[in-house]
């Protein structure tokens, strides 16, 4: 593969042969173009930190210092006790940390143990981007810490974080540096608990779909907010499809796709992701200095609930830990709780092969899961610029992807998209 596309990128049709002689005259001139021309020079992005924003999706502890702490099995996979995360194991972000030697993101509202030198997470299972209505916050669902407030807290974060580092002392080495706040990755998944709160509130879907653009325009005006801090790298997933558990029992709306998700919730996802696709496009006009990567998480974990067997997962719509119902969830008793069911105590645990399943709780994706979405949105394969993660830094993505496709000769199954 590598010597077709040398050979093609110097004149040589795809088939000719060629020996030995003919090898070294074509490598020696690539190695030397590579070494001697910087402008070629790709490097995977050198991230020191990253700071998160979002909703469960990517909850380290936020929710669990504050409000709801997740109890066995969750964590059960992994972390062996419940971690913070609303999984039985690691989640996507903690996937992305690791993938850059990066440490574990320590939730910013956790007040124990936190050590923030490499970044910190924002996000609370239940997060918003737009502020939910009373009665939905009043049920207790939703997270009060939806995306504004969670600028604010990256906000009071940076500024006295560095104050605590120019006093020094123990607590200054939990702090990050200041230059990372320009260096790092900044990640973002959130949506899926705005659109989820109008179907709970019994809108229509035209009503629900309706509000999608309030919802973007905030999601940029935050975006541009931490912009205007100094963040350079973004990195965004798109929502995820209506093919939970929970969307499946909770929502009115009856009509299936052939894959069992909900039809109304997946049609309003789908605008979503078209609109954010869209603002991300403005933002890039908007933030000069930014590299912005649209990341189509949906198609992924879409392809779970496609094509379950595929990829070695098996009843995709059914949680793995919960009770009752078609899909082992019900609001009788949720993982981790237990009741008493005609005189008979019940414990709703975990069930025995979390590995092949792709639901955990009825709203959250299992380990397995998250691992299978992050190896595959890592490649570029299914962002916009299709760069991978570790090349999210880049501004330019024709001069990147130019150097990709000299460069990366023995891989290239990432550009396979375009
Ligand atoms: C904080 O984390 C960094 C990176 O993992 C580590 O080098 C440092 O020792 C930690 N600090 C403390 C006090 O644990
Ligand atoms: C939505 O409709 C269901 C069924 O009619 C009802 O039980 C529920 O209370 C309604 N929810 C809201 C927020 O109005
Ligand atoms: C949502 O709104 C967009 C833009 O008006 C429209 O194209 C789309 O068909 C709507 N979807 C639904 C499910 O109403
Ligand atoms: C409880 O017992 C009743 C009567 O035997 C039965 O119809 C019902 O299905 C049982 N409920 C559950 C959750 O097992
Ligand atoms: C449903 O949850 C229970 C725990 O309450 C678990 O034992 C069982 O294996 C789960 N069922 C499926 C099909 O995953
Ligand atoms: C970046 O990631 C791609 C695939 O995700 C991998 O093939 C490549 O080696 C990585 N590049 C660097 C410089 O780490
Ligand atoms: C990106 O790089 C290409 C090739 O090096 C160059 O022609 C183009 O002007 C650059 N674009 C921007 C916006 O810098």
């Amino acid at each position: 593969m590598c010597f077709s596309i040398l050979m093609s990128l110097m004149g040589f049709p795809s088939t000719t042969k060629f020996n030995n002689l003919y090898v070294s005259f074509l490598v020696v001139p690539f190695i030397a173009i590579t070494i001697l021309n910087p402008v070629f020079a790709t490097k995977g992005c050198n991230f020191p930190a990253i700071f998160n924003f979002g909703d469960s999706n990517s909850d380290t502890g936020g929710l669990a210092a504050t409000l709801l702490a997740p109890t066995p099995p969750y964590g059960e996979t992994y972390f062996h006790t419940p971690s913070g995360r609303f999984s039985d194991g690691r989640l996507i972000i903690d996937f992305i940390a690791q993938s850059f030697r990066l440490p574990y993101l320590s939730a910013y509202l956790d007040s124990l143990g936190t050590n923030f030198s490499h970044g910190a997470n924002f996000a609370t299972a239940g997060s918003t981007i737009t502020l939910p209505s009373s009665i939905i916050r009043l049920n207790g669902r939703f997270s009060p810490f939806f995306l504004d407030v969670q600028y604010t807290q990256f906000r009071d974060f940076k500024s006295r974080t560095q104050l605590i580092r120019h006093q020094g002392g123990i607590s200054a080495t939990l702090m990050p540096k200041e230059e990372y706040f320009a260096k790092a990755l900044y990640t973002f998944d959130i949506g899926q608990n705005d659109i989820t709160a109008g179907f709970l509130a019994n809108m229509t879907v035209q009503q629900v779909n309706t509000s999608v653009p309030d919802m973007v325009n905030s999601f940029s005006a935050n975006v541009k907010n931490i912009y205007d801090l100094g963040a350079r790298s973004f990195w965004i997933h798109n929502t995820g499809p209506g093919c939970i558990p929970f969307i499946l029992v909770n929502v009115l709306s009856t009509e299936r796709d052939t894959y069992g998700c909900l039809k109304a919730y997946n049609d309003v996802a789908q605008y979503f992701n078209h609109e954010l696709k869209e603002a991300v496009v403005q933002l890039r006009k908007d933030l000069p200095l930014a590299a912005i990567t649209y990341v189509d998480a949906y198609s992924v974990k879409y392809s779970l609930f496609r094509n379950p067997k595929k990829y070695g997962f098996e009843h995709p719509l059914v949680a793995c830990c919960g009770y009752g119902g078609e899909y082992n969830y019900s609001s009788i008793v949720g993982c981790g709780g237990t009741t008493e069911v005609n005189g008979t105590k019940v414990f709703a645990g975990s069930c025995e092969e979390s590995s092949v399943r792709v639901i955990w709780d009825g709203i959250h994706y299992t380990e397995a899961a998250n691992k299978f979405i992050f190896d595959k949105i890592s490649t570029g394969a299914f962002s916009d610029p299709p760069l991978p993660l570790n090349m999210s830094c880049h501004r330019n993505y024709t001069k990147i992807r130019r150097h990709l496709v000299a460069d990366q000769c023995t891989d290239l199954s990432y550009m396979a998209q375009f």
